[in-house]
C-alpha cells in the first residue's frame, strides 16, 4: 500500500512551519507533500528534507490528490477547506477552533483518547494549545482519584496568536527600549513589558472565548461532560510556550509523591520539580520540545484533597503541530485514511 499524500494548508505560518519540521523529525510516511498558503505566498519555496517545495494557492482542487490535510490557516479556510477536502476523499486534521466542538468531529490528544479517531467522518481536530497540556495532566492524575474541580490561570506566549504577533512583540520591545511608541495591531494594547488578561472574544458570562474553549474542550477530550473547569487566560510577552498554574480538587487525597509518580510515568510528561534548587518548568526550556513539563507540585492549602502545580508546553509543537502529526500517525496506523 502506498504511503498517504499529504498537504499542509497554511504551511508558511507559525504552526505550518513547525508542522514541516515535525513531519521530517518523526519520519512521517508520505508519498507526496504539497504546501499551500494565501496567494501572497505563491512563488515562495519551503525546504523539506533537502528539497525545496513550492507554495501553492489554497484551492479545493489541491485535495483531489491528497489523502491527509493539515489545516493551519484561518477560521474561514478551516471551515471551507475541510469540507472541500472531505468531498474529495481527503481526511482533514484541523488546527482551528471551528470544528472542535462538532459532535461528529473527534477532538484528539492521542495520549488520552486515540480511540476517538475510529469512526471519524473525514474531519478531526486538535484542541486549543492551552487545553492539550492541561488535559494530559488531568488524565494522568485521574487514574488515582476522581477530579471534582479545576481552576487554571494561563500565561500564553505571543506565537499562540501567530507569526505576526511575534513580530509585533519584537518591534514593540525594540521601540520601547529606544524611547519610542509601541504600535499595537495584533492586540488591543501594548504587549511588550505588559500582559493582557484577554484572549479571544467576550462571552455573556464574562469569560473570554479562550477560557470557554478550555472548559468545553477539556470536558470533550476527557469524556467528562460535567467537569467544572474555570480558567483565566493571560497573554504574556513570551515568544514560545504556554505556562499554566493549575489547582485541582479530587474526591480523595492523591498526595504529592503519588502525583509526581503518576505524572512522571505518563507518556509525554516530564516532571521538573526541585523548587529548593530553583528547578521548575520555564517557557524557555519548554520551547522546541514535544513534552509537557510539570513542577511546583504541592498540596493546595485552599482546596480539600487539592493539588497545585505548574506546567509548561510548547504551543506550536505539542500544543499544535506535534499533536496534529500524532493524530495523523493514528489514522495511518488504523488505515483510517483509505478512500
Ligand atoms: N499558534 C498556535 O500556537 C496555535 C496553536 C493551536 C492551534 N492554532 C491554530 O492554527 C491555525 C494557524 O495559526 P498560526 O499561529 O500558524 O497563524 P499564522 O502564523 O498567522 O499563519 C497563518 C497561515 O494561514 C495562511 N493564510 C492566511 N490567510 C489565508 C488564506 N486566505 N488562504 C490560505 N491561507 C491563508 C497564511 O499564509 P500567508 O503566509 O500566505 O499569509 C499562513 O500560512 C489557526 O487556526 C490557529 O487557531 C495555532
Amino acid at each position: 500500500m502506498a504511503d498517504p499524500r499529504v498537504t499542509i494548508v497554511g504551511a508558511t505560518g507559525a504552526v505550518g512551519t513547525v508542522a514541516l519540521e515535525v513531519l521530517a523529525q518523526r519520519g512521517f510516511p508520505m508519498s507526496r507533500l504539497r504546501l499551500t498558503a494565501s496567494r501572497r505566498s505563491v512563488g515562495r519555496e519551503l525546504a523539506f528534507a533537502g528539497e525545496n517545495i513550492p507554495v501553492e494557492d489554497t484551492t479545493p482542487e489541491v485535495f483531489d490528490e491528497s489523502d491527509i490535510a493539515f489545516i493551519s490557516a484561518t477560521d474561514e479556510i478551516s471551515r471551507d477547506m475541510a469540507i472541500a477536502a472531505r468531498e474529495r476523499g481527503c481526511v482533514t486534521i484541523d488546527d482551528s477552533g471551528v470544528w472542535r466542538m462538532d459532535p461528529e468531529v473527534p477532538l484528539v490528544v492521542p495520549e488520552i483518547n486515540a480511540d476517538d479517531v475510529d469512526g471519524h467522518k473525514g474531519i478531526l481536530s486538535i484542541p486549543n494549545c492551552s487545553t492539550t497540556p492541561l488535559a494530559m495532566v488531568l488524565d494522568a492524575l485521574r487514574s488515582e482519584a476522581g477530579i471534582e474541580r479545576v481552576v487554571a490561570s494561563t500565561y500564553q506566549s505571543v506565537t499562540g496568536t501567530g507569526s505576526a504577533a511575534l513580530v509585533e512583540l519584537e518591534e514593540q520591545t525594540r521601540s520601547v527600549l529606544e524611547g519610542g511608541e509601541a504600535a499595537a495591531e495584533q492586540y488591543p494594547h501594548q504587549i511588550a513589558f505588559n500582559l493582557l488578561p484577554h484572549i479571544g472574544s467576550l462571552r455573556e458570562n464574562g469569560y473570554y472565548s479562550e477560557e470557554a474553549k478550555m472548559l468545553n474542550e477539556t470536558r470533550k477530550i476527557l469524556h467528562e461532560p460535567d467537569l467544572p473547569v474555570s480558567t483565566t487566560c493571560v497573554r504574556v510577552p513570551v515568544r514560545v510556550s504556554h505556562s499554566e498554574a493549575v489547582h485541582v480538587a479530587f474526591d480523595r487525597p492523591v498526595g504529592v509523591a503519588r502525583a509526581r509518580e503518576l505524572l512522571a510515568a505518563y507518556p509525554g510528561i516530564v516532571v521538573v520539580d526541585d523548587p529548593a534548587n530553583a528547578a521548575y518548568p520555564m517557557p524557555i526550556d519548554g520551547a522546541d520540545r514535544d513534552e509537557v513539563f510539570v513542577g511546583r507540585i504541592r498540596e493546595d492549602t485552599a482546596l480539600e484533597n487539592g493539588l497545585a502545580l505548574w506546567l509548561v508546553c510548547d504551543n506550536l509543537r505539542k500544543g499544535a503541530a506535534t499533536n496534529a502529526v500524532q493524530i495523523a500517525e493514528e489514522i495511518v496506523k488504523r488505515g483510517a485514511w483509505l478512500r
